[in-house]
């Protein structure tokens, strides 16, 4: 079984699966994390040096070689994931996987994100916090027909790491 945590950037998809998968003693992997030691390099690095094309398809070539291992796995998306090339068709066309959309409301995210922004690199550019909430805006416009094609969207906005574990181990019994 896969469980996929999906969600836009600062949603907490890592922090939440990697406890979920110990909850659960499962394996967790981070895609990011993957796709960094893989290539030998920082997230920030491949967006600077080869570009975002280059990143989209390394990001779908190790999504596929992820999702078709066997075992217990928590895997932690990145925000941009689910948004290109045939990334959701993947998943979905996977019966061993459940996912779950982990939403968060706009004004929740600029706060998270605008200290954040640096190692960020589609927003480290936003001086800010208008220019962040903007963008994020829009951003989301585009994003939420493939995040909402995930099984379950949980609402995440002032809950706490654990009721949101909760909500999550509730659809897994
Ligand atoms: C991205 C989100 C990042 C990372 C890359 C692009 C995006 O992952 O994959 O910077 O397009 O939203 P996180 O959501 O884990 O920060």
């Amino acid at each position: 079984m896969i469980i996929i945590l999906i969600g836009y950037m600062g949603t907490g998809k890592s922090t939440l699966g990697k406890e979920l998968a110990t909850a659960l003693s499962y394996d967790f992997l981070d895609l990011d994390n993957y796709i960094s030691k893989r290539e030998k390099n920082s997230i920030s690095e491949i967006f600077k040096t080869k570009g975002e094309i280059y990143f989209r398809k390394k990001e779908t070539q190790y999504l596929n070689d992820v999702i078709n291992t066997s075992g217990n796995l928590v895997l932690a998306i990145g925000g941009g994931t689910p948004c290109y090339g045939n990334n959701m068709e993947l998943l979905k066309g996977n019966s061993n996987l459940i996912s779950f959309y982990l939403k968060l409301s706009i004004p929740l995210l600029v706060k998270r994100l605008f200290l954040e922004r640096e190692k960020r690199p589609l927003i480290s550019h936003l001086n800010s916090e208008e220019a962040l909430l903007e963008f994020i805006g829009k951003h989301l416009f585009e994003r939420n027909p493939y995040y909402s094609q995930a099984q379950f969207t949980l609402n995440t906005d002032n809950k706490t790491k654990q009721e949101i574990l909760e909500d999550i181990l509730v659809h897994l019994i």
